[in-house]
């Protein structure tokens, strides 16, 4: 059994209120189908209740009401504390630039709620310039940044990561339509194990995400696709998941976590579920690396994908 995950105890929500289908930027969405806003302020309040109720803190984001998709504050941006080695601290969070034009619009009001937090805010590139960059697809796994690319995230901005953060970034490049980010085919549990759907990526990628993860628990295309079960949080040994196949929950419960099961089938309209709603704020990167002088240095594989 691995060690506790170290993070996933803070987190920010974006409140519902301005959550509908206004386009289509994924397979899911269709503005023809549209949420119920009651139901989906029921499940999206359920939620919150379940992590403050496993002993996390979750803040709550106004939405903007020209922003359908904030609600999914998952890609508002990239938390990242640095390692207090030279005692000044240090939170950080690299905002995205999001591929589609219709989002945009959501990272300046997540610029000045993470300024008012006492963040310091920081681009791929420059401000909404050059590589695109999506926070769903970049988690902490072992000491490393995961990156998902392709759908959102480009390439490029892998390098810029890792440069930035003094972190190494395993960059894997995802090519299913339907898992666009990480967030929907990777999920860390703790050091040793993580959710895996391999059908996201292509292979090279698919077979070095499984290199990277001593204990993977593999999920077939159709568990992660029909029950979102990638896109769950953790939180200590809970995992709180949308959806849990048999055969998942029995591997779950024999590593000793604990799956609490929650309903956001509102949010599933708009292409994102429990992870995609919730924004991690307490990630730490580069925690691994040797104490440097003269600035942090990516290591041998950053954006190597
Ligand atoms: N409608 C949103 C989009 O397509 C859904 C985002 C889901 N979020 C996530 N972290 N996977 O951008």
């Amino acid at each position: 059994m691995g060690s506790t995950l170290e993070w996933g105890r803070h987190y920010a929500m974006v409140e519902p209120s301005s959550y509908r289908i206004d386009y289509a930027i994924n397979p899911y969405m269709d503005p023809a189908v549209q949420p119920d806003p009651v139901r989906a302020r029921d499940q999206w309040q359920h939620l919150a209740a379940t992590l403050r109720s496993l002993g996390a803190t979750v803040e709550e984001v106004p939405a903007l009401p020209q922003a359908p998709d904030m609600v999914y504050a998952m890609n508002l941006g990239l938390v990242a504390l640095r390692p207090d080695r030279t005692g000044s601290g240090g939170r950080s969070v690299v905002l995205s630039h999001m591929r589609h034009p219709q989002r945009r619009v959501e990272t300046p009001a997540a610029r000045a709620w993470f300024e008012a937090q006492g963040f310091t805010p920081s681009y791929v590139g420059r401000e909404g310039i050059g590589a695109h960059f999506e926070a769903g697809d970049a988690f902490p796994f072992r000491g490393d940044l995961v990156v998902g690319h392709g759908p959102r995230t480009d390439e490029l901005a892998l390098r810029q990561l890792a440069g930035d953060l003094g972190v190494r970034v395993r960059g894997l490049r995802i090519t299913h339509p339907g898992m666009y980010h990480l967030d929907l085919a990777f999920c860390p549990l703790d050091d040793e194990h993580a959710l895996v759907c391999p059908a996201a990526f292509d292979d090279e990628s698919a077979h070095r995400l499984l290199d990277l993860v001593p204990q993977p628990v593999v999920l077939s295309e159709e568990e992660a696709i029909g029950s979102w079960c990638a896109n769950s949080v953790v939180v200590g040994r809970s995992v709180v998941m949308p959806g849990c196949p048999d055969r998942v929950r029995s591997r779950l419960d024999a590593l000793g976590f604990d799956v609490v099961l929650v309903d956001v089938s509102e949010f599933h309209l708009g292409g994102g579920s429990v992870r995609c709603l919730t924004n991690p704020l307490d990630i730490t990167v580069g925690r691994d690396l040797e104490p440097v002088t003269g600035g942090l240095l990516p290591g041998p594989d950053a954006a190597a994908a």
